[in-house]
């Protein structure tokens, strides 16, 4: 099982993002940390103690947040991480100081996740960052010397800025720093943004796209999903790939979602009615078998997972043989298939489920 916790907490808001997370609340911090262990401690009662494989602190910004904070969270986790193979955490370069660092290393978290979106400072200014590239290679190269092996740096592509200058200009910077997995992401434009209703701050070009992802090729980053690249097989994320795989996970914190036993669990979104109410889910939503064959066809071809090609009917499958035809999928051991190009899943998925 893997186990989500969500941390709603921003110094700024980013022009694009739309994620649950609030600038004006962090006098709410303390609170919120108890209620979250509540929601811990109702979630993990029951459950056997080996059975946490990933757990992904994520956000908002998780640097936010001080070592007592995370301690009052690790000592309800301990006893459950007897068989954890990765603990990743978020961070903002603007708030990922050394200590900050030293003290999460400390708390056994080994995986890393900065926000970067890009190394040039007309970008991050234009994306409405709160840091410029030189705070981030310091906080990367932080995060290296105080042990963390596994270090990710989130980017974003598909703005009005980027050309090949621009995005060689980081990748340079890139290969130059111990990071061993980006995050690639298309800009999206998002309701109750500042870009929702500027179409013309994103362009999208699939040609300038599938340069980043060749040169990120170039310079040593394998993709193994349509936003995701590794340096080594041991860098990619396992707590991601447990998505894609579709193994069962736990949701904690405000807005956080859950999927146990067929069913998705939402947590209340509103920071305030979570904390008031942890052990109880604003809403629940049993899955049908179509929704989830839906989500495995999309999931599985947007990643190296690939489809078990039993969760198909013949109808389906004849689709899925027309696809081989012509080579845009693959079969390996007659049993699972492939996407020959992740950014092509989507369409392969309508073609199949149609
Ligand atoms: C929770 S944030 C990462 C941690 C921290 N809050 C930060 O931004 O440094 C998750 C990531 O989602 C991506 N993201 C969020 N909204 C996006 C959007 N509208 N389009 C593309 N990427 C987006 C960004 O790359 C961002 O780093
Ligand atoms: S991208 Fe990260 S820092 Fe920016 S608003 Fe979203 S969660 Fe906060």
């Amino acid at each position: 099982m893997l186990l989500y916790i969500h941390i709603p907490f921003c110094d700024s808001k980013c022009h694009y993002c739309a994620f649950n997370s609030y600038t004006s609340l962090h006098y709410l911090r303390d609170k919120y940390i108890k209620s979250l262990c509540r929601q811990l401690i109702f979630e993990l009662k029951n459950l056997p103690k080996d059975i946490i494989k990933t757990v992904f602190i994520g956000g908002g910004t998780p640097s936010t947040l001080s070592l007592k904070h995370y301690e009052e969270i690790f000592d309800i986790l301990n006893p459950y991480l007897t068989n954890t193979e990765e603990i990743t955490i978020e961070a903002n370069p603007n708030s990922a100081t050394l200590s900050w660092l030293e003290d999460m290393y400390g708390l056994g978290i080994n995986r890393i996740s900065f926000g970067v979106q890009s190394f040039d400072d007309e970008k991050l200014e234009f994306l409405g960052r709160n840091h410029t590239a030189k705070m981030a290679i310091t906080a990367i190269q932080n995060a290296k010397k105080v042990g963390f092996e596994h270090i990710n740096c989130d980017i974003i592509y598909d703005t009005k800025l980027d050309n090949k200058m621009l995005l060689n200009s980081d990748l340079d910077i890139i290969r130059s720093l111990p990071i061993d997995h980006i995050s690639a992401y298309s800009l999206t434009l998002e309701e109750g943004t500042k870009f929702f209703d500027k179409s013309n701050v994103r362009v999208e070009d699939i040609d300038m796209a599938n340069y980043l992802f060749h040169r990120l090729e170039e310079i040593g980053f394998y993709q193994y999903e349509i936003s995701n690249f590794a340096r080594t097989e041991n860098a990619k994320s396992k707590h991601n790939l447990g998505y894609w795989k579709y193994e069962e996970y736990l949701g904690v914190g405000a807005g956080a979602v859950g999927c146990i036993g067929g069913k998705r669990l939402y947590n209340h979104k509103d920071v305030n009615m979570y904390i008031e109410n942890p052990t109880t889910y604003d809403y629940t939503e049993e899955l049908t078998t179509e929704d989830i064959k839906v989500e495995k066809v999309l999931l599985g071809l947007r990643s190296e997972v690939g489809v078990d090609k039993n969760v198909l009917s013949d109808k389906e499958l004849i689709q899925v043989n027309n696809l081989e035809q012509s080579g845009k999928i693959k079969f390996k051991n007659n049993s699972r298939f492939y996407s020959v190009d992740f950014m092509l899943a989507d369409e392969l998925a309508l073609y199949i489920l149609e």
